[in-house]
Order: structure tokens, then sequence, then C-alpha cells
């Protein structure tokens, strides 16, 4: 549909180079664009707003995701220069800002393992949690606590918004602040499961990752894994976790989560820890 939709001004080796690097999400498109199609950005998004119905604003993504809080630069193509938009999932209705906090669409399969594999009755802390969406989405499919922690005072405002949008108010708990410094005050020994959804900079924040988690509680460990072959992406992974770890672990799986790069991974591995 968006390689269509590019026919009349790009050539056909063109757009499939643009393919793999859109993202839409609610109104909002999002693009990433080679240096070599550069000059071509603002035709780039004027055809996609004009031709792509819902869409209200097209933006080009001019820096990675980087920082502290994760977040990228955007600058307007065409359309109205507005960040935030609704995007739904499963069910539930998120307030993302794809500009002033993380949020990406590729996670959801992610999100939607984790959420199955909830209990009812379990309490949940959620590191890194962003918006909400792996938080909200738990608590929308079973009677669950999530505290869902973030640096950034602005995924914590909208996460805020989207437990009110999601009617969870006292069951998704948002806390702005250091991940590591709010366990330590308030969450030593409180989590059923607990998510580190920081892959770059887990291994840093495993020990507050065990504080939260009670004995016999589920840690998903998210990490980036160079790997030559795919399929060993896990294993490795499970390899790396052992060798870090302090507590007595069983590992209960790993998968890789999406591709990051050329031969690198985000990975998980789910284990339960002993204390
Ligand atoms: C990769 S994003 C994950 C967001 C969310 N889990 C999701 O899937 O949409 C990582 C998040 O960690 C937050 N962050 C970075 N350092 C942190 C810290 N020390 N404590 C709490 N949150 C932190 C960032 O602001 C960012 O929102």
């Amino acid at each position: 549909m968006l390689k269509k939709s590019l026919e009349s001004v790009l050539t056909s080796q063109e757009s499939n180079e643009l393919i793999s690097a859109f993202d839409q999400i609610g109104n909002i498109i999002i693009v990433r664009i080679p240096d070599s199609l550069l000059s071509k950005k603002k035709i780039i998004g004027e055809t996609l707003l004009n031709e792509v119905k819902i869409v209200k604003s097209v933006f080009y993504q001019s820096s990675a995701v980087e920082g502290d809080f994760r977040t990228r630069n955007l600058e307007i193509l065409a359309g109205e220069d507005n960040t935030e938009t609704e995007y739904k999932e499963f069910g539930c209705k998120f307030i993302v800002d794809v500009e002033n906090a993380f949020f990406s669409p590729r996670l959801s399969t992610e999100r939607e393992r984790i959420a199955k594999l909830t209990q009812d009755g379990e309490v949940i802390t959620n590191m890194f949690a962003g918006v909400g969406m792996f938080s909200i989405m738990a608590a929308k499919k079973k009677k669950c606590t999530v505290y869902s922690l973030d640096l950034n005072p602005i995924a914590s405002k909208l996460c805020e918004r989207n437990i009110a949008i999601n009617k969870l108010a006292g069951e998704v708990i948002s806390i702005n602040g250091n991940a590591s410094k709010i366990i330590e005050e308030q969450l030593i020994d409180k989590s059923d499961r607990t998510l580190t959804l920081l892959p770059e900079r887990s291994d840093e924040f495993l020990d507050s990752a065990i504080s939260t988690t009670k004995n016999g509680g589920i840690i998903h460990y998210y990490s980036h894994i160079h790997a030559d072959k795919k399929s060993e992406a896990g294993k490795l992974t499970e390899e790396h976790y052992k060798k870090i770890t302090p507590v007595k672990s069983e590992i209960l799986g790993s998968k890789i989560v999406r591709a990051v790069g050329p031969r690198y991974y985000q990975t998980v591995v789910d284990v339960k820890i002993t204390k």
C-alpha cells in the first residue's frame, strides 16, 4: 500500500529501500530515509500524506533512538507538526508522543506474550515502562497490580493518561524517577514478575531487578546481543545471563524479540530466581 502510494515519485528500487523504514502509528507516519533519497524527502512526505487516508502528519526520523530517555528527533515533512497521537493495540488505547517519549509498534508481539504469561493476582514491576504499554496490556488482560517506572517525566505523564483512558486506576501505578532508586525506597521484594526493557543497560540494572523480585519470582531479562547465526542469539543471551547473575536462576526460555541491526538482536531470557 505504501509502496503503491509512492509509485509516482520513486522508482521501484527506491521504494523497496524505503519500505522497511516506515512506521505508521495512529495518524502519524515516521520514515527513515537513506542518504541517497534525502533530496526527495519533501515529496515523499507530501505523497504519503495525500495517499494514505487517515494520516495527518509525516515525519522524517533525523536521529537514532538515543539518550537516557531513548527518544529520537523528528522533522515534519508534511501535514500537522503534532507528535502526539492515539494508538490501539490488543484492545487497549494509548496516547503516545512519538518524539518525546519512547514508543515502538515493533514490540507488540512481545507485549502480547507478556500479557498472556501474566497470572491473576500478580504484582509486576515494569522498570523502564515508557508510556505504560506493557503495564496496561498486562493489567487489561489479568487482574494484577503493575508498578510502571520511568525516568522521563513526559513518559510517566502519558502513562498516567493511558491508565485513565483504559480505566486501570489503582491497578497500574505510574512512578516517575530512576528505577533503581524507586525500587530501593519502595519496591523491595514486591514483584512476582519484573521487566527490564532497557536492553542496552540490563546488566547495570540486574541487581535492582533482583531486589524488586520476590523469591520464586520471574525476571524477563532483555538484552542486545551480537550473533553470527540468528538461531544462536537466545542461547548466547542465556549464557551471558548465567555468567553475570548473582542469584540461583532457572532458565525458563529465551527468544529473539526483534533484529536491531545486521547480526545484532534484541533478546529476552525468562528466569525464575531463588534468593
Ligand atoms: C526502550 S524504552 C522502553 C519503554 C517501554 N517498555 C515500551 O516498551 O514502550 C526504555 C525506557 O527506559 C527509561 N529509562 C531510562 N533510564 C531509566 C532509569 N534509570 N530508570 C527508569 N527508567 C529509565 C527511558 O525513559 C525509556 O522510556
